[in-house]
């Protein structure tokens, strides 16, 4: 893979982003939106919710005016997509009642939501669990929580909730990924008032209302990342414009120590394969530690690195699932329980392999261009619900891929 690409804006940033419509009173334009399954999952879910929204050149303009269908999240609409539960505390503050399904199992673990809803409670929320939704009623007032885990929806939910509370809120043991901050600068626009932006305790002084906003979405690290990845995997030399190498720091380092020549500048990296490829271990956790959405990627950059890798996943039980489709190609993968152990280097030959999520399929599609002779990755409608155009910038590389048959409908 050789050549120049453009970061989309982040999936996981764009989400919450377009939630936080439904706390304002006037439009909300948001750019860099991508162009990707789960942000127009979220716009139907936000139309449902009397959100309507509308592209307008390169803006999505969301107009929190119009009436709700019948102001809950739907089963049908969050089982497709677990994010829409960023309409809980946004609804619960600007309504004072939500209805929103529970989000249930999901691929890569069971994934509660427990402390987004003790988080409500704590701003004095009525919270009931009621035929698989959650309920929520009352009026917010300004409140002390401590999550458990810093959790990143979760702190965007509470957070959502706590800009229009009756006081001052303290929220600590916060996610510290770069989309919850982009999320608090977007409500810090709309009006909100919020310190500690970035850091791992939020105060947040209550509102009675939020206005519009202009903002633009950060670029997404993962989306990114994923084809800095690719270079450093195909012996080849990538150059990622609009990035932000701050956010792709864990990343970076590890390419770098895995023998890759990494070149951060300003907005925009640059990574060529280097002399040859050095197994690396890596620990997921949460920002600033290594991104469990990465892992799977890395993972398929070590099948083709000199020693025995190390790989921890930290932060979900059952996300090793990648793990016997790259051993369908010829990778020597151990897992035990969260640690998987990658021998290499071991040459890869194509074959079909079935993408089981959204970076198990990117995963996959790396490990193929590395792979001598043809691969047919299926189901990959996963990876249209987070990368935009990927085989577009994948063929913009050289890569030689083409999608089969048509994206899923949605
Ligand atoms: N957790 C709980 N209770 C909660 C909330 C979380 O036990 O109430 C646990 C989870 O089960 C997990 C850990 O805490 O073990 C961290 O989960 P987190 O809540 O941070 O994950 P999330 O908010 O559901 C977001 C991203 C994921 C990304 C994770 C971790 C969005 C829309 N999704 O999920 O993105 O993997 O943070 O960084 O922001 C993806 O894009 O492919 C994706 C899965």
């Amino acid at each position: 893979m050789t050549g120049t690409i453009r970061a989309s804006g982040a999936k996981n940033a764009a989400l919450p982003a377009l939630a936080a419509s439904l706390l304002a009173s006037e439009p909300v334009e948001l750019t860099r939106v991508p162009a990707v399954r789960d942000i127009r999952t979220m716009r139907h879910l936000l139309d449902h919710l009397g959100v309507r929204s509308e592209e307008r050149g390169e803006a999505l303009v969301l107009h929190p005016d119009g009436e709700p269908a019948d102001g809950e999240a739907p089963y049908e609409l969050v089982k497709t997509m677990r994010a829409s539960v960023l309409s809980l505390g946004p609804l619960l503050a600007r309504r004072g009642h939500a209805r929103v399904s529970l989000p249930g199992g999901c691929s890569i673990g069971v994934r509660p939501i427990d402390q987004h809803l003790a988080g409500l409670a704590a701003l004095g929320a009525d919270v009931r669990l009621e035929g698989g939704y959650v309920e929520a009623t009352g009026r917010l007032v300004g409140g002390r929580f401590r999550f458990e885990m810093p959790t990143v929806t979760g702190t965007e939910n509470v957070l959502m909730a706590a800009v229009l509370a009756d006081g001052v809120s303290v929220l600590e043991n916060c996610a510290r990924e770069p989309e919850v901050a982009d999320l608090a600068r977007l409500l810090v626009r709309m009006g909100a008032r919020i310190e500690g932006v970035g850091g791992e305790t939020l105060t947040v002084e209550g509102v009675s209302e939020l206005g519009g906003a202009r903002h633009e979405i950060i670029p997404d690290r993962i989306e990114g990342g994923t084809y800095l990845v690719g270079a450093a995997l195909t012996g080849g030399d990538v150059i990622l414009e609009g990035a932000e190498p701050a956010d792709l720091a864990p990343l970076l380092e590890k390419l770098a120590d895995a023998g890759a020549r990494v070149e951060p500048g300003e907005r925009r990296v640059r990574v060529r394969a280097g002399g040859g490829l050095i197994s690396q271990d890596v620990e997921t956790s949460p920002h600033p530690g290594f991104p469990t959405d990465l892992q799977a990627q890395f993972m398929a950059l070590m099948t083709q690195a000199r020693g025995v890798a190390t790989l921890s996943e930290t932060v979900f039980e059952n996300r090793f699932q990648h793990v016997p489709e790259l051993v369908r190609l010829g990778a020597a993968i151990e897992v035990k329980g969260h640690v998987a152990q990658v021998h290499g280097p071991t040459p890869l030959s194509g074959s079909p392999v079935m993408a089981t999520d959204l970076r198990a399929s990117a995963c996959l599609v790396l490990a193929a261009l590395a792979a001598e002779g043809e691969s047919v990755v299926h189901r990959i409608y996963h990876l249209d619900r987070g990368y935009e155009d990927m085989e577009g910038k994948l063929q913009h590389l050289g890569a030689s891929v083409e999608r089969v048959s048509g994206p899923e409908p949605g």
